[in-house]
């Protein structure tokens, strides 16, 4: 279900895959179009959420049993989702969210430790069912995508199979519902990843707006 009238988007995808990056380039774009754009990001869009991001990605953490982390991960996610994302769609603004719940599945899938079915279950309760108009994936291999950082924190030093796995599973989620995702190859340059971006935007609003037309 979607929270309208606002138009809500999320970007996924691996570290380094250029996501902070495209976000800003999307918004400046989005405003320009005469959109008032609300950004945030998972985990850490809240006061709350900051604190439980703290505990989630400080390698000082250590060892985190999979189940804590699942409900850390779900406690942002409906913190962000009640007291962000759901006032701004309903002023009209559009959100666009650095993460959402697909890395939830995506990672914690790919730690083949907890059920997927499970984890989305838990995610989907969270968020009290609220799926993004438009998933934007960046899709790359997390080889170069890591390369492109500096330092590394608690998940971004984990086996790089383990990340193979990560990018297969935000893969399989656009595979399963494609008419509300866009995959783009996110080892191109910039300026393409931008155009290939801005590209499944319009598509997505000359669609809406088809639709609003004649409804
Ligand atoms: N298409 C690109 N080609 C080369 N370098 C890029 C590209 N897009 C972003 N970068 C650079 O890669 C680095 C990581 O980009 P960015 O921070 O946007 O990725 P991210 O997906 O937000 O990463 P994180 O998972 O750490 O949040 C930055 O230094 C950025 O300038
Ligand atoms: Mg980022």
């Amino acid at each position: 279900m979607t929270a309208g009238p606002g138009l809500f988007i999320a970007f996924e995808g691996g570290e380094g895959a250029g996501k902070s990056t495209q976000i800003q380039h999307l918004a400046q774009w989005l405003q320009g179009q005469g959109h008032r754009v609300v950004t945030t990001r998972e985990p850490g869009g809240t006061l709350i959420g900051s604190a439980i991001r703290s505990l989630l990605l400080d390698p000082a953490t250590g060892e985190m049993d999979p189940r804590t982390e699942a409900l850390l991960y779900a406690a942002d996610r409906a913190e962000h989702v009640a007291s962000v994302i759901r006032p701004a769609l309903s002023s009209g603004a559009t959100v666009i969210s650095d993460r959402f719940v697909d890395s939830s599945l995506a990672y914690q899938g790919a730690g083949r430790i907890l059920d997927r079915d499970e984890v989305e279950q838990l995610s989907r309760w969270a968020s009290k069912e609220l799926t993004p108009d438009l998933t934007v994936i960046l899709d790359i291999d997390p080889r170069l995508g890591l390369a492109r950082l500096s330092g590394a924190d608690r998940l971004e030093s984990l086996a790089v199979d383990f990340h193979d796995r990560v990018r297969q599973g935000f893969v399989d989620l656009a595979q399963r519902a494609p008419h509300r995702y866009a995959v783009i190859d996110a080892s191109l340059p910039e300026v393409e990843v931008r155009a290939a971006v801005v590209a499944a935007v319009d598509a997505m609003l000359q669609q809406r707006a088809a639709e609003s037309a004649t409804s």
